[in-house]
């Protein structure tokens, strides 16, 4: 598969996406909230797709995905991934019954440009899961590395913005808040507010795309100071008992936009 020279969105997951399917799967709660949104639709577009993460398994799908390192992690049997961009869809106006973006608008060159895509060629819902990038604010991991959360906020479209702009041409828009699980199986970051442990494992680093986008120096410095706290007991003193929280009200988000 021909690598891109230039990645299409802001984090260039043909150098760094390797390792991207072992650790971010798809959580199965969270994947009924997403599968929920798409209500009866019986075709389904999934953009910037990865690995396959939230791709319902009882509808025709496919996907476009624009990093062959992220097509190659796709299961065998997982629905075909065309090689495009959000921004520029090779489909026609009203071509597929739902459209489903899972943690990737962030990430584009043009989200206005991405998300009129989605709308021209959806005849029925567009569902979003993102994070709110304010509310991500409020997680302890931002004491210890600040530049990853301040990048994170300058990265991410607002929810309002993403609202504003889905509302042209969509019925009705609607944002739901998504609550984590404890033992979240998907490793996104707010995944593990109550197994800190696991921010101290290259792996989880690696499939974070802020984390590695901050550099090297500045995830160190941070991560030095959470060991030192979870071996002096700081952190559990502090935030002990999320170990316990069986779910936790973050930042993510279900933003569906109704035709
Ligand atoms: C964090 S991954 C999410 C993958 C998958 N949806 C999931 O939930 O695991 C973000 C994905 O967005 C893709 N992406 C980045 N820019 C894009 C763009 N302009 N158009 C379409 N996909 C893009 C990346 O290649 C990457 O696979």
């Amino acid at each position: 598969m021909a690598q891109r020279g230039t990645p299409a969105g802001d984090f260039d997951y043909e150098r760094h996406g390797t390792g991207y399917a072992a650790v971010r799967r798809p959580d199965p709660r969270i994947e009924a909230r997403v599968h929920a949104a798409l209500g009866g639709a019986r075709t389904v577009l999934n953009v910037g797709a990865g690995a396959g993460s939230y791709e319902p398994s009882d509808r025709w799908v496919l996907a476009v995905e624009p990093s062959a390192t992220m097509r190659a992690q796709r299961p065998v049997g997982a629905a075909p991934a065309l090689d495009a961009t959000a921004e520029h869809l090779p489909l026609d106006d009203d071509s597929v019954d739902a459209v489903m973006l899972t943690v990737t608008v962030h990430q584009w060159g043009d989200v206005d440009q991405g998300l009129r895509e989605m709308r021209r060629v959806s005849r029925g819902p567009v569902v979003v899961l993102t994070f709110d990038a304010v509310a991500l604010q409020e997680f302890w991991l931002a004491e210890y590395v600040p530049e990853v959360f301040a990048l994170e906020q300058a990265r991410f479209p607002t929810i309002e913005h993403l609202t504003d702009t889905l509302a042209a041409g969509s019925s009705a828009v609607r944002v739901e808040s998504v609550p984590v699980p404890w033992d979240c199986v998907d490793g996104f970051g707010e995944a593990f507010y109550g197994r800190p442990e696991a921010f101290l494992r290259p792996e989880v680093l690696g499939a974070t795309s802020a984390l590695a986008m901050a550099g090297a120096d500045v995830a160190e410095r941070g991560l030095a100071r959470l060991r030192a706290d979870l071996a002096s007991g700081a952190w559990d003193r502090a935030h002990g008992h999320l170990r316990t929280q069986p779910e936790r009200a973050g930042a993510l988000r279900l933003v569906v936009a109704h035709a």
